[in-house]
């Protein structure tokens, strides 16, 4: 590490700087992280109530079953144990990475019919948009005074999504959209986030703002508590090609799709040439993701549905993983089709969510205006 680029600002003690991940010290931040991750996740049977989870999506698109799977279905699970949950629309984080954001507001709209669609209850879950909440945005002014350059530029996840992003250069907002994401979580006080670990660094940048931000401008006061992470336990399933389940290359399984057409996008699923089908995630991985999809869906193991298989080949699996998807995801895609009759609901639930929102970043931004001591008018 260059040590004299890395120099902290004058009243940002150098201990303090070192809080944040350097490649040496990931790993034990990692094993940190998993190590209470369970912890919390044991105590939030108990005591769903002390928790209030803030998770979010940015809308660049239909919701798959990869996104199900890895984090829809824990979302609800969570809310159902009684955990207070805020759900964020992160529009605009959509223009961290692309210059055209394409058709947002159509896609906010499908994005917030698929959370309702799958057991996302607007009665006990607030789901907003951050361009709709002001104060959380404000909330970015301070907080990107307590972070320094170069600890910006070190983040790896931001580094990742500009090797990403075909030779475009870095953007001032694809810098700093990590402390935009910490007003995301601090505006509404969330002490749990459900994250990947893609998103770790995030997280640990947002607990070094919390604490510099209680310790500059509050006296120590807690005005911000510092979240954990929820590290997530899902499996991971692969798109129809093998590869990432992801919009871009063509292989998802959308919740909003038909029977018909979640069919054919199985049917062009790689297999291989042996009709005689095992669980070897190793040396048949297309087949073993095919096997795991059903097994997730179904709720049986893998290799249960191998031997049912036996030599029925690659259609008889596809056959067996189409039927196990539509049937476990018919009652969401009706649910879907009666939401997309009546766009008034999608409206009204975002709108109620908004209101919350504002409410909640209102009362946060008074207390750190007050804390920062710039009231000045009564
Ligand atoms: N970065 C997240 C993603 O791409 C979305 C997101 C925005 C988020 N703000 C957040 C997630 C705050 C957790 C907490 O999926």
């Amino acid at each position: 590490m260059d040590v004299s680029s890395d120099a902290p600002t004058a009243d940002i003690p150098e201990a303090d700087e070192n809080e944040l991940s350097t490649e040496a010290t990931a790993h034990r931040s990692l094993d940190r992280a998993v190590a209470r991750s369970a912890e919390i996740e044991a105590d939030l049977v108990r005591d769903a109530g002390a928790y209030r989870v803030l998770t979010g999506d940015r809308p660049t698109g239909r919701l798959h079953l990869g996104h199900y799977l890895g984090t829809l279905a824990n979302r609800v699970r969570l809310q159902d144990l009684g955990v207070q949950t805020m759900l964020l629309v992160a529009d605009y984080q959509v223009i961290t990475d692309r210059d055209d954001a394409g058709p947002i507001a159509q896609r906010v709209r499908d994005l917030v019919t698929d959370y309702l669609a799958m057991g996302i209850d607007p009665g006990r879950t607030t789901i907003f948009a951050h361009s709709a909440v002001p104060a959380l945005n404000q909330l970015m002014l301070p907080f990107l005074s307590l972070v320094t350059d170069s600890e910006l530029r070190r983040n790896p996840t931001v580094k990742a999504e500009l090797e990403a992003s075909g030779g475009r250069p870095m953007s001032g907002l694809l810098l700093t959209y990590p402390v935009h994401q910490a007003a995301d979580i601090l505006f509404c006080k969330a002490n749990l986030v459900p994250v990947g670990k893609d998103q770790l660094p995030h997280l640990e940048l947002t607990r070094v703002i919390a604490r510099r931000f209680n310790e500059r401008y509050a006296g120590g006061k807690t005005v911000f508590p510092a979240p954990d992470a929820l590290l997530s336990q899902a499996t991971n399933v692969l798109g129809v090609d093998g590869h990432k389940m992801s919009k871009s290359r063509h292989n998802t399984i959308d919740l909003a799709m038909t029977e018909d057409e979640t069919a054919k996008q199985l049917k062009r699923a790689v297999t291989d040439s042996d009709r005689h089908i095992t669980y070897e995630p190793e040396r048949r991985p297309e087949v073993a993701n095919l096997l795991l999809i059903a097994a997730e869906m179904t709720g049986r193991a893998p290799e249960e549905i191998a031997a049912e298989i036996g030599d029925g080949g690659g259609g008889g699996l596809k056959k067996l993983v189409t039927e196990a998807v539509n049937e476990r995801l018919r009652p969401i895609r009706t649910r879907r089709r009666e939401l997309e009759a009546d766009p008034a609901v999608v409206e009204q639930v975002l709108a109620a969510g908004n209101a919350r929102a504002n409410e909640i970043a209102d009362a946060t931004l008074a207390e750190v205006r007050s804390a920062m001591d710039m009231v000045y008018t009564s």
